[in-house]
């Protein structure tokens, strides 16, 4: 009789996780279902993951969706499938290298040349536990996730200076706050030995003060600028946690797939918050604020310093050149 009690248990311990991933960890669904007609959106990082369902929704709302990736093949493989399961033909690509503040500069410039305006901008391209520098040398995480984005929105704020109204999303992580890391000011480069996921975690750090100093800086103009954590989502992120021994934690979860589904929310379920940020008509004027699961939180104590932000904001406009991108990109 007894392999009828583990059928019985475990049968029973599979409803319970079924159930628990349905109230709980797939998080919450976008609660409104306002339209995105005539507006241009931007989104970084969108041939997969968390951004491909982001431009997936916002196309079937109706937005004219411009699709800011890396690698020409892959975008347009996604493309394909963007404008397939949407139903809308009004996606585009535009190549944006983050890790290279020409590569940035130069799709700016392109941008702001056939742009008559921009509406939202969505900031969720991220590099996680990568090793290698950017083309410009600084450290890959805090230039991707963190300078690329900071070089691409100030570019952009012209653009978006005329839509009648703006928002700027940045995609951060709940890392923010990982082990209480602040900003590694006496060594922005990392030349020190380091772990990757502080490396992450401090980027992402760095994309809340932004958001918050951005904000701060918008505050006479009708663009917003808010942050948030997607939560824990099954996406290609996690592609070089362990480097050269990848494959190990590829055939762990390929054995633990049923569990780590369960815990775990679908790149679709991972969109919603950004979705919700893109287009809920009752956020026109929320800005500098932290989100997730569609939900206003607070993010960490570091992530509001005021102080830090000012100073991270200077030492960014520094490390990309600011000053000349912007005369580059309005010299047109
Ligand atoms: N997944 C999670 O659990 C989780 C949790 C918290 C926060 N997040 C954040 O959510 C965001 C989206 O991640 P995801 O989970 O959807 O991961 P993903 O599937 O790996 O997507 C990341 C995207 O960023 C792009 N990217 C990376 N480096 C780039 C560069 N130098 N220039 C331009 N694009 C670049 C990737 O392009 P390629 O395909 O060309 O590499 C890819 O499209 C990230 O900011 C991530 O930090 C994710
Ligand atoms: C960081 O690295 C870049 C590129 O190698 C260099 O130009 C810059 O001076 C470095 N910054 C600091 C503070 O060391
Ligand atoms: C985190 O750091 C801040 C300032 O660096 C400090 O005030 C705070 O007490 C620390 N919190 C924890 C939980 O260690
Ligand atoms: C912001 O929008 C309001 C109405 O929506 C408009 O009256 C105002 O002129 C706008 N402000 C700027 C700086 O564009």
């Amino acid at each position: 009789m007894t392999w009828l009690w583990w059928i019985f248990i475990v049968s029973i311990i599979t409803l319970i996780l079924y159930i628990s991933n349905i109230y709980y960890w797939s998080g919450t669904r976008c609660p409104s279902f306002d339209r995105m007609d005539g507006k241009t959106v931007i989104i970084t990082g969108s041939n997969s993951g968390v951004g491909k369902y982001t431009a997936i929704e916002l196309a079937k709302r109706g937005a004219h969706i411009i699709l800011a990736c890396r690698d020409r093949k892959r975008t347009e493989e996604a493309l394909k499938e963007i404008c397939k399961l949407s139903g809308s033909n009004n996606v585009e690509i535009e190549i944006v290298d983050l890790a290279s503040l020409k590569s940035i500069e130069e799709c700016a410039k392109r941008l702001c040349g056939r742009l008559s305006k921009l509406d939202v901008l969505i900031n969720n391209a991220g590099v996680m536990m990568a090793s290698e520098k950017s083309v410009d040398g600084y450290e890959i995480h805090f230039a991707v996730n963190h300078l690329g984005h900071f070089l691409l929105t100030n570019l952009l704020l012209d653009l978006m200076k005329k839509a009648p109204s703006a928002r700027i999303i940045n995609v951060s992580s709940v890392n923010h706050a990982f082990l209480n890391i602040t900003i590694n000011w006496d060594d922005i480069n990392f030349t020190k030995p380091y772990w990757k996921i502080n490396a992450y975690s401090h980027s992402k750090l760095a994309n809340i003060l932004f958001t918050n100093e951005l904000a701060r800086r918008l505050q006479d103009t009708n663009i917003t600028a808010n942050s948030l954590h997607p939560g824990v989502v099954r996406t290609e992120v996690i592609r070089n946690i362990l480097g050269h021994y990848q494959i190990i934690l590829n055939t762990i979860l390929l054995l633990i797939t049923p569990l780590w589904c369960c815990f775990t929310k679908s790149p679709e379920q991972g969109a919603q918050t950004s979705i919700y940020l893109a287009s809920d008509r009752r956020l026109n004027h929320v800005t500098g604020k932290y989100f997730k699961e569609c939900k206003e939180y607070s993010s960490s104590k570091t992530s509001l310093d005021q102080q830090a932000a000012k100073r991270l904001w200077k030492l960014s406009e520094e490390m990309t050149h600011l000053d000349d991108a912007l005369k580059y990109v309005r010299n047109n």
